[in-house]
């Protein structure tokens, strides 16, 4: 929305939320988020055309254009609990439309929706309609985190799904038009409502496969002699395969892959699809396995005990630049660690103390765990370090001062290949990487 008010002067943009403390966050210094150059935008923005307001109702009453936004978590209760989309918040927001609405209104959904949500959106407000006319359309987000202020002003594509009668049409080049502002017009692909609500899940559920493709191979160059980087340059430079999503990892992490996969899983078993939803659900299997296989390889290469050992765990993100964790593998790998009785440092530059407490299920009291200001101060007597975020900066520290302040033998295990392992063995580390022999 900020991107949108920052390309589009002519047009106000009102976010708006029940959480006080949360737009209160958006009208402040310090925004609820972390991300590269969006600081930049909203304060620019602010004021002029893009407004956070907690006034739900006069914001819809206004709006001829309202944007569902709201998360759409995995269930945790009853039917579908720990697959299925729950749509709690995107029911209440469509029931608070048709209770608040004096006018005809343009309904986008954003949040990702399992396919055929705006349906129910669609019966919802009609049902409720007393003679306004809404319309719903699907424009699925593309944007990563981490990298969104370049997405969303370069997008591959900006996907607008409607219904294709001439009231839904209307209503797609309306948001078209929106986009248009700043995107090539080949850039913004507009089809029926359910190919675009399935686009969305598609196209995370392959990006998701790729990683566990390429972390699938890494157990094998890990018990062969090859090495995954250099398997991943040489699949990645034909063009049918393309460079992209194939660095192997400790395990895809993300707010959005784990649930959307699910999310499909669900799906094709409701429509009776068993062999469907066993195929995309591999990818999430092979994830898992991903995650546990690196805790199990720090303990076996530690004499299978790291009782007592003091382990640096330098990143605690699910990816770079971003102050996110949700579903980040660095969670389970901890968890993993904890039961093992390790002691943990914890540094990541951008995540909270009170984040990775919450993560791991802990209080302020745990003592197996410490939270540090750096690297140095994580590594410091440490019996191992793990990489388990890219952060750039870690690629730049001083491994010698890093050893000569550890016990010995030194580990490190990189969970990113991010660092040289060569200079690091130099150094005197016993190093291993994801997926080399
Ligand atoms: C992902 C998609 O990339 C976006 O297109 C989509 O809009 C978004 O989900 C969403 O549905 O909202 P995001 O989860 O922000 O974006 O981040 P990614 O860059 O996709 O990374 C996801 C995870 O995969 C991270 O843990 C990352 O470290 C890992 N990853 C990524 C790898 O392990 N290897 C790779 O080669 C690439």
């Amino acid at each position: 929305m900020a991107m949108i008010a920052h390309k589009c002067a002519g047009h106000q943009v009102t976010v708006v939320d029940i959480n006080q403390s949360r737009i209160d966050a958006w009208n402040s210094d310090k925004l609820p988020v972390f991300e590269p150059g969006l600081d930049a935008i909203v304060e620019e923005a602010r004021g002029r055309n893009l407004f956070f307001s907690t006034d739900v109702d006069t914001a819809i009453r206004e709006a001829e254009m309202i944007f569902l936004s709201v998360n759409t978590p995995t269930k945790t209760y009853g039917v579908g609990a720990g697959r299925a989309a729950d749509l709690r918040y995107i029911e209440k927001c469509a029931r608070k439309i048709a209770e608040v609405a004096e006018d005809d209104k343009i309904v986008v959904e954003k949040s990702t929706l399992p396919v055929r949500t705006a349906e129910s959106v669609k019966r919802i407000l009609e049902s409720n309609s007393n003679g306004r006319n809404f319309q719903i359309l699907s424009n699925p987000e593309f944007l990563a985190e981490g990298t969104a202020m370049a997405d969303l002003e370069a997008p591959d594509r900006v996907l607008i799904g409607g219904d294709q009668t001439p009231g839904g049409l209307a209503a797609i080049q309306k948001l078209v038009d929106i986009y248009a502002t700043w995107v090539p017009r080949a850039n913004v692909i507009t089809t029926n409502l359910w190919s675009s609500e399935l686009s969305k899940l598609t196209a995370n559920a392959f990006l998701a496969q790729r990683i566990s493709s390429i972390n699938a191979i890494s157990a094998l160059c890990e018990a062969t002699e090859a090495d995954v980087d250099e398997v991943a340059h040489a699949i990645g430079t034909d063009s049918r395969i393309g460079p992209k999503f194939l660095r192997a990892s400790v395990g895809f992490g993300g707010s959005c892959f784990q649930k959307d996969i699910l999310n499909l899983v669900y799906l094709c078993e409701h429509f009776g699809l068993p062999e469907v939803a066993a195929y995309w659900n591999g990818v999430i299997e092979m994830n898992d396995y991903q995650k546990r296989r690196f805790s199990r390889r720090v303990i076996s290469a530690m004499f299978n005990t790291v009782s007592d050992k003091k382990i640096a765990v330098l990143g605690f993100a699910f990816k770079k630049d971003t102050n996110d964790t949700r579903e980040s593998a660095a969670i389970y790998i901890c968890k993993d660690l904890l039961e093992e009785q390790a002691n943990l440092a914890i540094y990541d530059p951008k995540v909270e103390v009170a984040q990775i407490q919450k993560d791991l299920g802990i209080d302020a009291d745990f003592d197996r765990v410490t939270y540090c200001e750096s690297a140095y101060e994580a590594t410091e007597g440490a019996h191992a370090v793990l990489i388990l975020t890219e952060w750039d900066a870690f690629k730049t520290l001083d491994f010698q001062k890093i050893y000569d302040h550890m016990q010995l033998p030194a580990f490190i295990f990189d969970g990113r290949n991010l660092l040289d392992l060569d200079a690091l063995r130099a150094i005197g580390f016993e190093a291993r990487g994801i997926g080399k022999g």
